[in-house]
């Protein structure tokens, strides 16, 4: 390995562009290439929003936190997270170099992987970066997946990405199975979107968060659950798969579910959709499926997977 000088700032660091520009996406995590200013970054991070999950976050995220043991003053170790993380529901964090194609992705969770980004946003910027982090990934994230309902959760959705390649497969026509794809694909996003990165719950009558881009944010967690410009309505599949959005600035309307458990059932019912054809013709709009994407899910029969 190159020497590289300690810095894994969020898109300055050199040891990750490398991997990056060679094609490797899966990589190690370099802990000694941590300066300190990126622990400085995760130490501000960390000790300013401890009280909001206090306040907002839903008791599974709490616990796992504890559960965790991740350490205030220090970016974690993976190993370290993985080692408290894996008795619990087989799952764990896999650093990447970056962009995840939309399968690849799915299929990490349907192997109980979570692919996590290892560097960490400019401490003097704290809070606005349109790239994940490992402060979103692991602060925000990983506590989600050391709860059982809400693991098996995301292991259905890489299910469901298969279900989903399985279907269009028996299209014969190619234009007619790339728009399916790219339809489902969409689905699939919006989704995931509204739930495992901007979901909230009702608990005993209180609205508490279990969505991750809000877990990460110390502006938006309690505007998602304070703000009169936010509308919230129960989760429901029919709206949520035609739902765009936007992801440069705070979400004007976020669904709830009532627990994980009905979460899954969710899961289940968008993957017997993605099965009868439902989600062929979603309406368009927000998000994009980019190219790399849509090959990811039609190249899954040549790898084999
Ligand atoms: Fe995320």
């Amino acid at each position: 390995m190159p020497t590289y000088q300690a810095d894994l700032t969020t898109t300055q660091a050199p040891f990750v562009e490398d991997a990056h520009r060679e094609g490797r996406l899966f990589i190690e995590q370099p802990y000694e290439l941590y300066s300190e200013g990126n622990h400085e970054a995760w130490r501000r991070l960390y000790a300013r929003m401890l009280p909001r999950w206090e306040r907002y976050a839903n008791p599974a995220f709490r616990k796992g936190i504890t559960n965790l043991c991740l350490d205030p003053q220090a970016v974690p170790r993976l190993e370290d997270v993985n080692r408290f993380l894996c008795p619990l529901t087989g799952f764990q964090a896999k650093p990447v170099s970056g962009y995840v194609p939309a399968f690849v992705f799915f299929d990490c969770l349907r192997n109980r992987e979570f692919p996590t980004t290892i560097t960490i946003r400019d401490a003097g910027r704290l809070d606005y970066l349109p790239e994940p982090d490992i402060f979103h990934d692991v602060a925000g994230h990983v506590p989600m997946h050391t709860d059982r309902a809400f693991a098996e959760t995301l292991v259905r959705f890489g299910e469901c990405a298969h279900t989903a390649v399985d279907l269009v497969e028996g299209i014969h026509d190619a234009k007619r199975r790339s728009h399916a794809m790219t339809s489902i694909v969409r689905a699939m996003a919006r989704f995931f979107w509204f739930t495992v990165e901007f979901g909230l719950m009702r608990c005993a009558g209180e609205v508490k968060v279990y969505g991750s881009g809000l877990l990460s944010s110390f502006g938006e967690i309690q505007h998602a659950v304070e703000s009169a410009d936010v509308q919230r309505y129960p989760l429901q599949l029919e709206w949520v798969v035609n739902q765009a959005f936007e992801i440069d600035h705070y979400q004007p309307l976020l669904f709830s579910v009532e627990s994980f458990d009905q979460l899954y059932e969710f899961v289940h019912e968008l993957e017997q959709w993605v099965k009868a054809g439902k989600l062929n013709n979603v309406a368009p709009g927000e998000p994009t499926v980019n190219e790399r994407d849509l090959e990811s899910f039609l190249q899954r029969s040549k790898r084999g997977l």
